[in-house]
C-alpha cells in the first residue's frame, strides 16, 4: 500500500515538471493575454530579430486578404476543431512548434517560419498562446 502512495506521488510530480516545462524547455510562468498581444503586434520577434507574426497574420479581413496567413480573428476558435482531439492550446502549441504538422488549407508547408521554439522564451510562447486563445 505504501508503495502505492508513493508510486503515486512520484507520477504526479512527474506530471508537474513536465507541464511547467510544456515541452519548451525551461520553467514558464502562466501566459497573460496582453504580453501576448503586444507580442504578436512587434514587427520583429525573437533572438534573431525574425519578422514578427504581424508580417505574415493580417487581423481580419479589413487589413485585406489573407494571402500570407491565416487571420488572427477567431484562431481561438478554430484552434478547438483543427485537429480532432487536439485541445486548442495543443494545437496553437503545435502551431509553433512544428507549423507543418498540421498545414492549414490553402498554404503549403514551409510557409510559416519554423523556428520559433529556438528563438523565443517559454514564457512568449506560453503569452502568445495565451493572447491567441483569448482570439475567439
Ligand atoms: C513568414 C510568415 C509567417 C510568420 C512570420 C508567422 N506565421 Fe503563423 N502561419 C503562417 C502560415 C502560412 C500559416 C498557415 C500554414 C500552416 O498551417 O503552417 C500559419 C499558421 C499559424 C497558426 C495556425 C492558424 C490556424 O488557423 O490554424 C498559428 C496559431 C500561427 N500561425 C501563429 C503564429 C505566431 C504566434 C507567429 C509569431 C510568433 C506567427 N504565426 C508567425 C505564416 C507565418
Amino acid at each position: 500500500m505504501r508503495k502505492l502512495i508513493l508510486a503515486i506521488i512520484l507520477l504526479a510530480i512527474g506530471a508537474i515538471v513536465l507541464s511547467a516545462c510544456g515541452g519548451g524547455g525551461g520553467a514558464a510562468g502562466p501566459g497573460d493575454v496582453a504580453r501576448g498581444k503586444a507580442l504578436y503586434n512587434k514587427s520583429t520577434l525573437g533572438k534573431k530579430s525574425t519578422e514578427g507574426c504581424v508580417t505574415c497574420h493580417k487581423y481580419d479581413e479589413s487589413e485585406g486578404k489573407a494571402e500570407k496567413a491565416p487571420y488572427t480573428k477567431g484562431t481561438g476558435t478554430r484552434a478547438a476543431t483543427r485537429v480532432p482531439g487536439m485541445s486548442a492550446e495543443e494545437y496553437l502549441k503545435e502551431s509553433l512548434f512544428k507549423p507543418d504538422a498540421y498545414v492549414v488549407e490553402n498554404y503549403n508547408k514551409g510557409d510559416m517560419y519554423q523556428k520559433w521554439s529556438e528563438d523565443l522564451s517559454p514564457q512568449e510562447i506560453a503569452d502568445l498562446i495565451a493572447y491567441l486563445l483569448s482570439e475567439k
